[in-house]
């Protein structure tokens, strides 16, 4: 999804600020290294570009009346827009805060999204997987199957809520060359072990109310992946088939739109 109408056909980051088009394009020479050019043609599709190893899905270079959106402003804006309910900006706030590492965090340690704002790429990735799958005519038309953009909004922003304050960055050293080195690596510090998508629908259900469907999803999100009492994985999908479409997001953006780092 493209929002607005001014794309520029080149963007750069500079000193953590990023540049569109004109301003991109004129210390393109001298800032090459941080410098994608001729993205416009990638826009809205799955491509990913890097820069300062950081790999960057070209959904997300979205640009709204000439400014580009960094993926927190992405997050702020869907969540804003789509969820409306009692508790939400509370539970913004308490994302945006310096209590939680929602927006800095991995998404894991070692396999997908292993790399600093891996988590916050991971749910926007999610959300765009989210909101494509359920569109198929077999989910909407054959089955019946629809879903209010809340809900949609909820389930793939906030399911893995349950990572953020997880991850905690250790030092190993490393032989690199035939010289050893000091190099960071994440590894798992949990000081909430109440599971993992069960743990995400507690630290929701503390600011806002789910619905039961959203919670089933969120709660069931891994599917059979996790160490689950198989019948209830899918007795859940049946019961509540955003839990499924969830499962397949997940595994979508896991799998083909995210790497190692
Ligand atoms: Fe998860
Ligand atoms: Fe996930």
């Amino acid at each position: 999804m493209i929002v607005g109408k001014v794309v520029g056909s080149v963007v750069s980051t500079r000193k953590n600020e990023r540049l569109i088009g004109q301003t991109a394009k004129r210390q393109a020479v001298t800032n090459y290294k941080k410098t994608i050019s001729s993205i416009k043609r990638e826009m809205g599709t799955d491509h990913t570009v890097s820069i300062d190893d950081k790999k960057y899905n070209c959904i997300y270079m979205l640009i709204t009346k000439g400014k580009a959106m960094t993926n927190k402003e992405r997050f702020i804006e869907i969540f804003r827009s789509k969820i409306k309910r009692e508790g939400a900006e509370k539970l913004l706030d308490y994302i945006c805060s310096s209590g939680s590492d929602f927006f800095t965090a991995p998404a894991s340690t070692r396999f997908h999204g292993a790399y600093e704002g891996g988590l916050l790429e991971h749910s926007l990735n999610v959300y765009e997987c989210l909101c494509d799958f359920v569109k198929r005519p077999r989910f909407r038309e054959k089955y019946g199957f629809t879903f209010s953009e809340e809900s949609l909004a909820i389930a793939a922003l906030l399911h893995d809520l349950c990572k953020t304050n997880f991850y905690k960055t250790e030092m190993r050293n490393v032989k690199k060359n035939g010289v050893w080195e000091s190099v960071p690596y994440y590894t798992i510090e949990d000081n909430l072990p109440y599971g993992h998508g069960e743990k995400s629908v507690y630290i929701i259900s503390g600011f806002m109310k789910l619905t039961r469907e959203e919670a089933f999803a969120i709660r069931y999100h891994m599917g059979f992946a996790e160490d689950e009492n198989k019948r209830n994985v899918g007795k859940s999908f049946e019961l509540y088939p955003l839990g499924f479409a969830l499962h397949m997001a997940d595994m979508e953006a896991t799998y083909f739109l995210e790497g190692k780092d």
